[in-house]
């Protein structure tokens, strides 16, 4: 089968679209037929080397946490899927990727594919998803009436989050630049501000209860993030290179977000995709063997958004 791997870390051009032999899944797992990943800010890092410690991985390795597809073989023991089957999920991060025509998962880590958007689209939404649903539910627990600031609502994370917060009754604040404007103007944000322009924490005139930050701002800018919470709010950080800080004298406390994968997390994002309340935006749609150009695009800081890598034709 092709697949794109990186022999050594390094910047993009250690990409090598090659030919690989299939994998055969082990206990608990199955081999999916790749309809597509997606680009994922991490993947950009593994492939540099700079996650090494938290995320080892084994090299040749072959990245894309991101995978939909179709269930080509079931292995022995495991229940509840058939041949054939659209899957979606957040594959675990330190094995090989969906960057593939073929890759194994942990069955226990997949849901069923939306039918609401093409087979390729919905590899757009395991990571960043489950990213905005414990951001907002298993951390934040945010309720209906409470306030949000979504700062970095413009990137994959901030699209979902700023629909789900809208969906459970929170008024939402988002900074946006003028790229993502419009889009997040469309995800529903009640405010939002231009951060290419306006200081956030000028801007944000009455507290909030919560904060997620999304954005790589400077250390000093998170540090000041605090002091748009009331006392006993919660700030949720992603960009975990930096730790989320706390204003401990007024119950403000500060959570560094590891996204977990989460079967039924994902299966209930499914569930709303299929509904008709939740968006799954994706910005541009490339073809396996141009994953180079995509890791290129992101660290020249040029990618137009979310991007889905093709490895199949459409099944449906
Ligand atoms: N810790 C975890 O488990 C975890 C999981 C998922 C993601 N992450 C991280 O979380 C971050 C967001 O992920 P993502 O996939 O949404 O990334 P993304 O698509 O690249 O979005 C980031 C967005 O931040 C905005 N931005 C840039 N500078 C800003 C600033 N100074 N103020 C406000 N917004 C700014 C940009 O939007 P504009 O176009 O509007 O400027 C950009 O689209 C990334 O750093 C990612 O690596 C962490």
């Amino acid at each position: 089968m092709k697949a794109v791997r990186f022999h050594e870390y390094g910047d993009p051009s250690v990409l090598r679209f090659e030919d690989v032999e299939r994998p055969v899944p082990g206990a608990g797992q199955v081999l999916i037929r790749v309809a597509a990943t997606s680009f994922n800010g991490v993947d950009g890092n593994i492939r540099a080397g700079f996650m090494q410690g938290p995320i080892p991985v084994t090299l040749p390795h072959t990245p894309g946490i991101d995978v939909s597809g179709t269930i080509a073989a079931p292995a022995d023991g495991v229940a509840g899927f058939e041949v054939g089957d659209q899957v979606v999920g957040f594959l675990p991060m330190a094995g090989d990727g969906a960057a593939a025509e073929y890759v194994v998962a942990p069955a226990e880590i997949l849901a069923p594919a939306p039918a609401r958007v093409p087979l390729a689209d919905a590899a757009a939404l395991p990571t960043v998803g489950l990213t905005a649903w414990q951001a907002l539910f298993d951390h934040a627990k945010l309720a209906a009436g409470q306030r949000i600031l979504i700062n970095g609502a413009g990137g994959a994370v901030g699209g979902y989050a700023v629909q789900l917060a809208k969906r459970v009754g929170a008024y939402v604040i988002a900074t946006a630049g003028p790229r993502s404007i419009g889009q997040v103007k469309a995800s529903g944000a009640d405010e939002i501000i231009d951060h290419t322009t306006t200081g956030v924490t000028a801007a944000v005139s009455e507290p909030v209860d919560v904060v997620l930050n999304l954005a790589p701002i400077d250390p000093e800018q998170l540090a000041a993030l605090p002091g748009l919470i009331r006392p006993g709010g919660v700030l949720v950080n992603t960009t975990v290179w930096m730790p989320a800080p706390s204003d401990d004298a007024r119950g403000v406390r500060g959570i560094d977000l590891f996204v977990r994968s989460d079967a039924a997390q994902l299966a209930r994002l499914v569930a709303l995709i299929d509904a008709g309340e939740l968006h799954v935006d994706v910005a541009q749609r490339i073809p396996l063997a141009d994953l180079p150009a995509v890791h290129t695009q992101a660290a020249a800081g040029t990618l137009p958004g979310k991007t889905v890598i093709v490895a199949a034709k459409e099944d449906r």
